[in-house]
């Protein structure tokens, strides 16, 4: 018998209604996501409703907002969604002392029964879905080349949050069941191309039924010629960029800069004085030269070690790099030594005031770094990329 798991807290209710979207980022982005989303569309004209974690997969800001004009500028998150239903259900309360108790055959049978049930209510709640035409006409207008027919090409991605008595099949055929008992279009299951996708997320208690309204694109970006193992996702480099508080007399260093991501999504966040990045790697330079092609001037690339930085002291804004994480680059022996001298020579060439914005996965070498004195950062952010806990360190100098 399968041991029973308590659910988490379900999560806070909102008031659902129209203009309602989502944005997804990797777990531990979405408050800077929802930070960008908020200047984008200037303060007051939209509201965080909540946010959602999926453990290890996404997170995700609920806002709801005039429109969708502002989001064509957000580069911090890697999807948008319009909600277009949303239910919640009863939930068993948690149980605090989180005991493991297997499950007799009569709780067994009930459990079943609620899974038909709330299956049953997810179908219904796919079929009246009321918000569709403004999710196709967002879509639309986001993506460029889709379409919003008469006759529609669908498919379903079904995620689950916490325990339920069914599988993640199930919810996923029970939203297809629903979307084709829809007599708004006439709705066809597709595969890979279809015209629309509708991602439904089953949180302990609660349903999110949204329309995906970006596609590829808007995780790969299109300057990403050149990409090596390695390379951060553009949407993580966007948030890094994010946190060093874009300012447009920002001389910008990323001394260790890999193919360039970190450089180059800063420069798409706001105007700047000077980007100037580095790597001890001449592939990576070349990439990062690839990747950069005649865009984003000034900026020069440097070939150097990053704890001897041929630059002045005081000369550069901001510091924003991914640094290695002891796994693909180096190893944790080798960051053991390295990191309290790359530290020092980010601390040597920053004007007063400025901000570094550290990336990475070594958490417990920061952690005992930061515990001797070695730099003491005013942000911490718990993050997770692709499944591997890492950390952002933000820290503002002298
Ligand atoms: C974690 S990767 C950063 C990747 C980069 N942010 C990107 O998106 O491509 C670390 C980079 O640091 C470089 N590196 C490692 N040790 C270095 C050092 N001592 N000086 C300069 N660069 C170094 C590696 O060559 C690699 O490109």
């Amino acid at each position: 018998m399968r041991p029973r798991r308590a659910n988490p807290e379900p999560p806070k209710p909102f008031k659902f209604g129209p203009h309602i979207y989502l944005a997804q980022t990797q777990p531990g982005f979405e408050p800077i996501a929802w930070n960008e989303i908020a200047a984008r569309y200037g303060r007051g004209n939209t509201a965080e409703l909540g946010r959602r974690l999926v453990p290890d997969r996404v997170g995700m800001t609920i806002f709801t907002a005039p429109g969708i004009a502002g989001l064509k500028q957000v580069r911090t998150a890697e999807d948008f969604f319009a909600v277009v239903a949303y239910r919640r259900f009863p939930v068993a309360p948690p149980d605090p002392a989180k005991r493991y108790v297997p499950k007799t055959p009569a709780e067994h049978d009930e459990d079943e029964r609620l899974g038909r049930k709330t299956l049953e209510r997810v179908r219904s709640a796919s079929r009246d879905a009321r918000f569709i035409e403004e999710a196709l006409a967002a879509h639309v207008s986001l993506v460029p080349g889709s379409r919003a027919g008469r006759r529609l090409y669908y498919r379903v991605v079904a995620r689950m949050a916490g325990e339920h008595p069914f599988r993640r099949v199930d919810l996923q055929h029970a939203v297809e069941r629903g979307i084709g008992e829809r007599d708004d279009h006439v709705w066809h299951p597709g595969g890979e191309d279809a015209d629309v996708e509708f991602w439904v997320t089953m949180f302990p208690g609660e349903l999110l039924l949204t329309m995906r309204l970006s596609d590829e694109r808007l995780r790969h970006r299109e300057y990403k010629v050149a990409h090596l193992p390695g390379s951060l996702r553009p949407s993580v480099a966007a948030a890094l960029g994010w946190l060093s508080e874009p300012a447009d007399d920002d001389i910008v260093l990323d001394p260790m800069c890999g193919a360039g991501t970190v450089l180059i999504e800063r420069a798409h966040l706001g105007r700047y004085a000077k980007l100037i990045g580095g790597d001890s790697n001449p592939a990576m330079l070349e990439a990062a030269r690839e990747n950069v092609g005649p865009r984003y001037k000034p900026i020069e690339l440097n070939s150097w070690d990053a704890t001897k930085i041929a630059l002045g002291d005081a000369s550069v804004t901001k510091v924003i790099t991914n640094l290695p994480w002891g796994m693909r680059h180096g190893s944790h022996a080798e960051n053991r030594r390295l990191y309290p001298y790359l530290i020092e020579e980010f601390r040597r060439v920053m004007k007063p005031g400025g901000l570094i914005v550290m990336l990475t996965a070594e958490t417990r070498l920061m952690a005992d770094l930061m515990s001797r004195g070695v730099f003491r950062p005013h942000k911490i952010l718990r993050v997770s990329i692709l499944g591997a806990p890492a950390a952002i360190y933000v820290m503002r100098v002298g």
